[in-house]
């Protein structure tokens, strides 16, 4: 069933729900008379066990990419002692074709920011750190104003309605990025943020025991926080009346795919953006209602379904029923439902040059700490390079999948998830697209990369 009411997009007035034209910057007076800040409210008048209770009691998972339970990582948090503890809110959204966090930021920061202080209250953390993309230089401007009328209207700072937050002035700072995926992971974040170079951390210890500064630190997306003060206003059962649900006949203990989520498409579509839908809406009815179909003379061959880490799916299988949730991974050989942001992918374009694109990408953005990231990603990119000019061999072939293979987060490989997200955009597109990788390695195409620019 279609969205009838969207949750985060609420203040759009007329459907889609993700039409930029009838969206514009919420501030901080117009969200308190939609009922903003009503929800940091109704915590000041609970226990903020309670709160975490409530947002675990409403599975929600992250939307960052990797889905681990929100409220779940709120309570692995130590018990309070003396020092300080964090909040970093992860706004790098670095995933290619990934682009649902900057709306938030752009039209709604204060939905975030209501997020950003009921999670400092119900974890007890004092000073949040908003992460942003380098490259947002706009959005980051909006955040800032938006910060600034939450401090001029007591939400943060000296006087704050939370009061002392483990026992000191709760604050927000925004921290600029500086163009680097890897930054994206919490604890490239976590690095960078503490003025370091972006390098992951081995973990344990995890960032809610040991993150920033040493400090327990929770890190969320931005999507994450957004959907907290709803899910306080309304409750973990509302919650749980939308979307997919638990997969049928899996025990409660296995997270399931509840709420809405924002889903971005870009590429050949009549009409690409963010739009809000239930988690588990169908694939095709993403293109086709929201996105009112393939540009014109378009044919559609495959989708990367949650920026490219993820893998593809293929239009075949997005007919035969792809939903888009978080079992999508299970159901059709892919990794996750990643960013849930789309990339259409036309008839046209060789599924080659699209590996070789995404290997290029992969082996510029490793931090190169691990050996199987740093050497795996430079010689998938190698491979595809050879294959695409035509000089590739059957061998090669095998070669591509056994050394993509390798790159997984077997015990002791990595460090963390990006030789994952590599191996697995490249296997997926090699597997299901296997013809186009013969063809080329059994009948030379003769394109010159000179052509190509590479
Ligand atoms: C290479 C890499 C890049 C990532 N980039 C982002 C990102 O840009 N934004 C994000 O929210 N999470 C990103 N993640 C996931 C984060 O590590 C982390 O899981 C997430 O911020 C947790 O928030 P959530 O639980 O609210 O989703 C990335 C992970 C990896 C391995």
């Amino acid at each position: 069933m279609p969205l009838d009411q969207p949750i985060l997009f609420q203040r759009v007035p007329t459907p889609p729900w993700g039409d930029f034209n009838d969206r514009k910057y919420v501030g901080y007076d117009d969200y308190v008379k939609a009922d903003g800040y009503a929800a940091l409210e109704k915590c000041l008048g609970m226990e903020p066990a309670d709160v975490v209770e409530e947002v675990k009691a409403a599975e929600l998972r992250g939307r960052g990419g990797a889905g681990f339970p929100a409220g779940m990582k709120w309570s692995f948090l130590p018990p309070l002692d003396d020092g300080q503890r964090f909040l970093a809110i992860n706004a790098d959204e670095s995933e290619p074709a990934t682009f649902k966090d900057q709306v938030l930021i752009q039209y709604d920061p204060h939905l975030v920011i209501e997020g950003i202080a009921i999670c400092m209250l119900a974890c007890q953390l004092d000073t949040a750190y908003f992460y942003i993309r380098g490259e947002y230089h706009h959005h980051r401007e909006v955040f800032e104003k938006a910060i600034a009328e939450a401090y001029e209207n007591k939400v943060f700072g000296e006087g704050s309605r939370m009061g002392k937050v483990n026992g000191r002035v709760p604050h927000l700072y925004l921290h600029r990025g500086a163009g680097a995926y890897i930054c994206g992971e919490e604890t490239g974040l976590i690095e960078s943020l503490e003025g370091k170079r972006g390098w992951p951390r081995i973990k344990p210890p995890f960032p809610a025991v040991q993150g920033a500064f040493a400090r327990p630190t929770i890190i969320n997306n931005v999507e994450t926080l957004a959907f907290v003060p709803p899910i306080i206003t309304h409750g973990a059962d509302w919650f749980k009346t939308l979307g997919k649900g638990r997969a049928e006949g899996a025990p409660p203990t296995v997270p399931a795919s509840f709420g809405t989520k924002l889903f971005g498409v870009s590429g050949p579509v009549k009409r690409p953006g963010v739009y809000e839908e239930h988690l588990g809406v169908k694939l095709t009815a993403l293109i086709d209602d929201y996105c009112l179909g393939p540009a014109d003379g378009v044919s559609i061959k495959a989708y990367f379904h949650g920026g490219i880490s993820m893998g593809v799916v293929s239009q075949d299988e997005a007919e035969q029923g792809v939903e888009m949730d978080f079992d999508i991974g299970k159901k059709w050989n892919n990794l996750g439902l990643g960013t849930a942001c789309v990339t259409v992918i036309p008839e046209h374009v060789s599924m080659v040059a699209m590996a070789r694109n995404c290997a290029r990408f992969y082996s510029h953005e490793s931090c190169g700490q691990c050996t199987h990231c740093r050497e795996g990603s430079k010689w998938l990119y190698k491979l595809l390079t050879r294959m695409e000019r035509g000089d590739g061999t059957t061998k090669d072939l095998d070669l591509l999948l056994e050394l993509a293979s390798s790159m997984g987060s077997m015990p002791g490989n990595n460090i963390c998830g990006l030789s994952d997200g590599a191996n697995w955009a490249i296997r997926t597109i090699v597997n299901k697209f296997w013809d186009e990788f013969e063809a080329v390695v059994n009948k030379p195409t003769g394109v010159s990369l000179a052509v190509l620019g590479a």
